[in-house]
Formats: structure tokens, C-alpha cells, sequence
């Protein structure tokens, strides 16, 4: 009999696999942090890898509202939705972006990725039919998974490698999912095109906005609107709170049989502690906050110009991304990490993104810009990535 094969040595091989392969993850500790800036292991850095694209996280609005509805509601909500975690302020967020995006109905999930898994879990099944594109993020892949349907993935943007996949099994539920704005490549989804494909195939559109929401459109609306499309086009929208409003949660928009059905049978949403109502109500903050201050949006995109400008002159490999995400894709993992702890010397906080958050030989920098920097900061990055990138060779 082959003994049982031992957790503990597996654990063994893997990490010495991650070590040949450049792709361990460490958590950087942040000891404070003031707008754009963060303190680690004592110094102070320019932060360009946080999705706080607007600014809101330490918004004074926002973070006052968390301070007073946590003071009424207390920190906690205490059980899950459909026991006794559901309150005002859940109700009220819910409202909001449902009435803001012209939706029937919204549903709050403690994060994106609950809120993909629910929506996927609760809506197929075996012998139904996803399709992704396949830089989706991996919530959306995980989603599918935990459904045990049939997951099909075309190459990325491909509409019509979605329409073969969609005609290749004509008789399954479908629906086709996509991010908005790729969180990897800061680039945007054909969503007319996908638009136009998932209604000829009878399909549903879904789209995670978890980049576009508050960043682009007008108001920040997001994808769906920089598309011209609404409710009837993209019946399944999640929107993610942790980038552009600075906070925490999700809020999946539908229709009211549609959202009805996620709220009665999803199991991430049945089986979890409910948010926090004073997340709800300072959400609520940001999004007023995100609607109205567009010169946070103004100011993000002349910001993403000048970093574009300032480094493509120069021959950066920068993708074709208009988005806050601007990734500087340098190939190998060691020399990923290498430009990314170069820059860190020069006062640059700026992950280095790998395997398997992206495809292998496809590692970067993913730079983010948000309203907090100022142009001086993108002036000295760029200045200190075009030193950086010619020390070690990275180039278009
Ligand atoms: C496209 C997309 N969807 C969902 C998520 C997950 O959202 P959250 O961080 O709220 O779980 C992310 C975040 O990383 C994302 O990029």
C-alpha cells in the first residue's frame, strides 16, 4: 500500500517552488498612512498601488459617517442578512445605487468577491454555460466553479471567440461575464459588442465594474455608461466598494426576480455575517461624494496623461490603458520584483504583480494613480522609473 501522501511535505515543495520561481507573496506592513503617502519599516513612500483611485478612503465625510453610524449601530451587524443582519442603513445604500444606476434592485455583500460567487453560485448550474473572458478576475472564475457549470473562456476581448463559445452549446442557460475594466491591464471590455452577442444568444450579460465604477463615465458611472448601455442591456451588474468609494462590500445590481433569487439562494450571501451597517452608511457617503466631486475624476485623468506622456516618450512598455491602472510589464518575476524594490529605494511603493494573478512571462508593475497625487509625485515617478527600467534593461 503507497503510503498516504503528507500534507506537511506538500507544503515543502510548494514553497520551494515559489522560491524558484520568484512568486512568493509577502504582506508589506503599513504603520501609517496619510493621502497618497505610507510609512513601512519606518519610511515614507509615495504610494502607487492602492485602488483608492478617488481618495475617499480617508475622506473626512466618509470617515466621520463611519464614526457616527457605528457609534448608533454599533461595529457589527450582528447575524446574517436573512436572520437579523439586515438594517436601515443596508436598505438605504441598496436603494441609492439602485435608483443612481436606474436598476430595480440592489443587494450589499460584505465584498466583490462574495458577491461573484453568489451571483454565479445562485444562478447556474450543472449543464448551464459561463463565458469569460479570460483576464476575468478570479471571483468570476471561482464563481463559475462553485456553480459546477461549464466554463468557457475566450482570449481576452475576443467578441467573437464569445459568440462561438456561446453557439457551441446552444441549449444551456448562459451567461456571459466580464469585467468592465480589466484589474491587470487597465484596459475596458467591447461591452456593445458583448452587448450585442449575449441578447442575439439569448444569454445574460454580467458585468463586474469593479475598476470603472466612480472612475469613469459621467458621475462615474462606470463602464456600462462609457457604453451607452443600462439595466436592459447588462441585466447583472457588481460594483465593487473597495477601489473608487475607498471602502468595503459590493452591490450586485438586477432586476427585482433576479436579485430576489440571489438574496433567497445564495449561499455566500446566506451563509455570512452580514456588513457592517456603518460601512453601509459611509458608502453611502462616498457615493455622494463620487458623484458630485468630478473634479476627482478630471484631475485622475490628466494625471494618467502625464504619466503616459512623461514615460512612453521614453520607451517605457506601458499597456494601452487610459484607466487609473497603468501597468509596466516587465516579463521575468525576479526581474519584476528587482524594479519594484529599485523604486521602493527611491521612495515608490509599487507592487509587483506575478503569476498567478497574471500569466506567466507577463509580470509587472501595476502602477495606480489616484486624486491624491499630486503632479510633482507622477513627475518623480516617471523620472524614477525611466532610471529604474534602464538599470535593468526593461524595455518596449
Ligand atoms: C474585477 C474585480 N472584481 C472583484 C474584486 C474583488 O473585490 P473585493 O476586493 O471587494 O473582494 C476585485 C478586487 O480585487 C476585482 O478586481
Amino acid at each position: 500500500m503507497t503510503p498516504r501522501p503528507r500534507l506537511g511535505d506538500r507544503i515543502a515543495a510548494a514553497l520551494a517552488a515559489r522560491d524558484a520561481a520568484s512568486t512568493r507573496r509577502v504582506r508589506r506592513r503599513i504603520e501609517s498612512r496619510e493621502g497618497a503617502h505610507v510609512r513601512i519599516d519606518g519610511r515614507e513612500l509615495v504610494n502607487f498601488c492602492s485602488n483608492d483611485y478617488l481618495g475617499l478612503s480617508q475622506h473626512l465625510e466618509v470617515v466621520s459617517a463611519l464614526q457616527e453610524a457605528s457609534a448608533h449601530h454599533g461595529i457589527g451587524s450582528s447575524a446574517s442578512a436573512l436572520v437579523c443582519g439586515y438594517h436601515d442603513e443596508h436598505a438605504a445604500l441598496e436603494s441609492e445605487f439602485a435608483s443612481w444606476m436606474g436598476y430595480e434592485r440592489a443587494l450589499y455583500f460584505g465584498s466583490g468577491y462574495l458577491a461573484n460567487l453568489a451571483a454565479m453560485q445562485s444562478l447556474l448550474g450543472p449543464g448551464d454555460l459561463c463565458v469569460q473572458d479570460k483576464l476575468n478576475h478570479a471571483c468570476l472564475l471561482d464563481g463559475a466553479r462553485l456553480s459546477f457549470c461549464d466554463l468557457k473562456r475566450y482570449p481576452h476581448r475576443d467578441a467573437e471567440a464569445a459568440l462561438r463559445q456561446l453557439m457551441s452549446e446552444p441549449d444551456a442557460a448562459a451567461i456571459l461575464a466580464t469585467d468592465g475594466v480589466f484589474s491587470m491591464d487597465g484596459d475596458l471590455a467591447p461591452l456593445r459588442d458583448l452587448a450585442l452577442l449575449a441578447r442575439a444568444q439569448d444569454a445574460l450579460l454580467y458585468v463586474d465594474d469593479a475598476h470603472g465604477i466612480g472612475v469613469i463615465g459621467p458621475e462615474g458611472r462606470g463602464s456600462i455608461s462609457v457604453a451607452n448601455l443600462g439595466a436592459r442591456e447588462v441585466p447583472l451588474l457588481v460594483l465593487p466598494l473597495g477601489k473608487a468609494f475607498g471602502g468595503q462590500g459590493a452591490i450586485v445590481l438586477g432586476s427585482n426576480a433576479l436579485i430576489g433569487h440571489i438574496a433567497e439562494t445564495a449561499r455566500p450571501y446566506l451563509f455570512t455575517t452580514a456588513p457592517p451597517p456603518a460601512m453601509a452608511a459611509a458608502m453611502r457617503v462616498s457615493l455622494r461624494v463620487a458623484r458630485s466631486e468630478s473634479w476627482r475624476r478630471a484631475k485622475l485623468i490628466s494625471l494618467v496623461m502625464r504619466l503616459r506622456r512623461l514615460t512612453l516618450n521614453e520607451g517605457l512598455p506601458l499597456l494601452e490603458s487610459y484607466s487609473p491602472i497603468q501597468p509596466l510589464v516587465v516579463g521575468d518575476n525576479a526581474r519584476a520584483l528587482a524594479v519594484s524594490a529599485a523604486l521602493e529605494e527611491e521612495g515608490f511603493l509599487v507592487g509587483a504583480i506575478r503569476p498567478p494573478t497574471v500569466a506567466d512571462g507577463q509580470a509587472r508593475l501595476r502602477i495606480t494613480l489616484s486624486a491624491l497625487h499630486t503632479e510633482a509625485d507622477v513627475d518623480a515617478l516617471a523620472a524614477a522609473l525611466i532610471r529604474v527600467c534602464q538599470r535593468f534593461s526593461v524595455e518596449a
